[in-house]
């Protein structure tokens, strides 16, 4: 456990085990516990049971939500068993998964009953003596609430030790949650976590057949391996290798995965992994989400862009000659791999390229993160793991917050698209020579720039930015790239509304805002004209 873990929190219906575990893994790790619903009765002065005979359940939510807040903000709780409706709250739930760790705890419905009996204290079972109607009703109507967790752990027929070994495993690993309800995802991240990836195609409900689909330049070793895995935990695992890069971000490459796929007979259970950059992340789950009107999906993402990036959220899709990502669907992973192992083999420059994503992310995200990468910035040009896996863990952080928030792009999603207005038209105009993180890098210099010019960013932020990116290896020279035919992509932009185009403005890190520019104005104010 490091330095200062986060509080664990412990979740699940009545009857899960929530305070006999809880006890156990604090007692364990000697750190202190406090089980929510006996913290309430002590303060209250009645039993559960009582408040809600008395006072309703709302009420009763309304002293738990509050009770709840004061132990989090006493900090000394270090493993906390909460009350089997606590999470319910959506907002304490998301606080929850931002400052600790949220464990789940699972069990049959048949074998919930019979861990509680006749449970006369169990407010919400005294509705009558229908115990397994109520319970079986109380999960579903839970579900969504339940799934947002770090981890949901089966606790049936399992010794109380092994239930713990691996609540402290998910505790101390503390995976980033992409919080969606019942289509909640982990991005696990590590040295070597893609191995796990059997039994996350299990956990997704995948039977037998896995379409793992990657490029000719992750093929050996990473797409092989993955195979690998996957067919020792029993899977048949049909290889698709495309072409590398941009040039093939196709509907014949589409057409290649589909084909491959029906080839392969496979049915609603089987399952599409990417393994590769985000173009092959982008295609595969386009396939995936049209493939028998959608099958399960996972990411093993080999890039630093795909990492913090292209791999959360959803989006999919692929290129027409019209302009970029043009066609495509959101179709969520069911869970993210990224394994800083496969950094190993990124040629140096593409691993550089990936750098201006994470100085994007830490932009967006505010002071701490761009401190840190300006602190960290030499260990990340040379790809020093460690600093590179805390910096992904940063970013996909960030990604997650904002997708939880905002899905469907249809409001703070598109402030990720810093850098992107001129990144993309640049990248376009140089026929997809340019890579998509230094014309990233490009992008967010000419928005810093505009953003100057319209008094949103100060001189000491826009310096502070180009110095950074600078650091970082990253280019800084976008002038030279600002020519005819960038502008005309800028102008088919998809994102351009009647003759504006909604273009993400940084000001100091943490203060962005998107901007709608007219296309008349646009040229002139990033070639910096009176
Ligand atoms: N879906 C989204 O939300 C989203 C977000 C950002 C970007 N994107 C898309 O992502 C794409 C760019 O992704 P990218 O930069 O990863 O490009 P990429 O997939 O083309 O990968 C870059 C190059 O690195 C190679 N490569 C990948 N992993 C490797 C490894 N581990 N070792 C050796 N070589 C490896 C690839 O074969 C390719 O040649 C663009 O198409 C962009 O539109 C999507």
């Amino acid at each position: 456990m490091s330095e200062d873990p986060p509080p664990l929190f412990l979740s699940g219906p009545m009857g899960s085990g929530k305070s006999t575990l809880g006890r156990a893994i604090a007692s364990r790790l000697r750190v202190s516990f406090v089980d929510l619903d006996a913290r309430i009765e002590a303060e209250q002065g009645a039993m559960v049971m009582q408040i809600f005979k008395e006072c309703g359940e709302p009420e009763f939510r309304r002293i738990e939500r509050e009770t709840a807040e004061r132990v989090l903000a006493e900090g000394r709780a270090k493993v906390i068993a909460l009350g089997g409706g606590t999470v319910t709250d959506r907002a304490l739930r998301r606080r929850f998964l931002e400052r600790g760790v949220l464990v789940t705890l699972r069990a049959p419905v048949d074998e919930l009953v019979r861990r509680v009996g006749g449970a006369a204290d169990r407010p919400l079972l005294a509705r009558g003596d229908q115990a397994r109607a109520v319970l079986a009703g109380l999960i579903e109507e839970r579900a969504a609430a339940y799934a947002e967790c770090h981890a949901a752990v089966e606790t049936e027929g399992r010794a109380i030790d092994a239930i713990a070994d691996e609540v402290i495993r998910v505790w101390r690993e503390r995976p980033v949650v992409v919080p969606l309800g019942e289509r909640t995802y982990r991005v696990e991240i590590g040295a070597g976590v893609a191995a796990r990836v059997g039994v996350r195609l299990a956990q997704a409900g995948v039977e037998r057949t896995v379409l793992v689909v990657s490029d000719w330049n992750v093929e050996e070793p990473w797409a092989r391996r993955c195979r690998e895995h996957a067919a020792a935990a029993g899977y048949r695992a049909i290889p698709v290798s495309l072409p590398p890069g941009e040039p093939s971000k196709t509907l014949a490459s589409v057409e290649a995965i589909w084909d491959a796929a029906l080839e392969a007979g496979i049915d609603r259970a089987s399952g599409l992994v990417a393994v590769g950059g985000g173009v092959v992340g982008d295609l595969g789950g386009f396939a995936a989400s049209t493939l028998l009107r959608g099958i399960a999906f996972g990411q093993i993402p080999t890039t630093l862009l795909a990492m913090v990036d292209s791999s959360v959220g959803g989006k999919t899709g692929f290129d027409r000659p019209q302009g970029k990502n043009l066609i495509g669907t959101f179709h969520q992973p069911r869970f993210v791999l990224c394994d800083v192992d496969a950094l190993s083999t990124l040629e140096r420059g593409e691993r550089i390229a990936g750098l201006a994503e994470l100085a994007k992310a830490a932009w967006l995200d505010g002071e701490d993160a761009v401190a840190a990468l300006e602190r960290d910035a030499e260990a990340l040009r040379e790809g020093a793991p460690g600093p590179t896996a805390e910096a992904i863990r940063r970013a996909v952080a960030l990604k997650a917050r904002i997708v939880a928030e905002d899905e469907r792009e249809r409001g703070r999603r598109e402030l990720l698209n810093l850098g992107h207005t001129f990144g993309h038209a640049m990248e376009a105009a140089s026929g997809f020579r340019m890579r998509h993180g230094e014309a990233v890098a490009r992008g967010m210099v000419i928005a810093i720039r505009i953003a100057q010019r319209l008094g949103h960013a100060d001189g000491a932020a826009a310096a502070r930015l180009e110095r950074l990116l600078e650091a970082l290896g990253l280019p800084i020279d976008p002038e030279r790239h600002l020519d005819a035919a960038t502008f005309a992509f800028v102008s088919a932009d998809k994102k351009r509304a009647g003759a504006e185009v909604r273009v993400v403005l940084p000001g100091a890190p943490g203060d962005t805002r998107i901007h709608p520019i007219r296309l008349a104005d646009l040229e002139r104010l990033a070639l910096g004209g009176g």
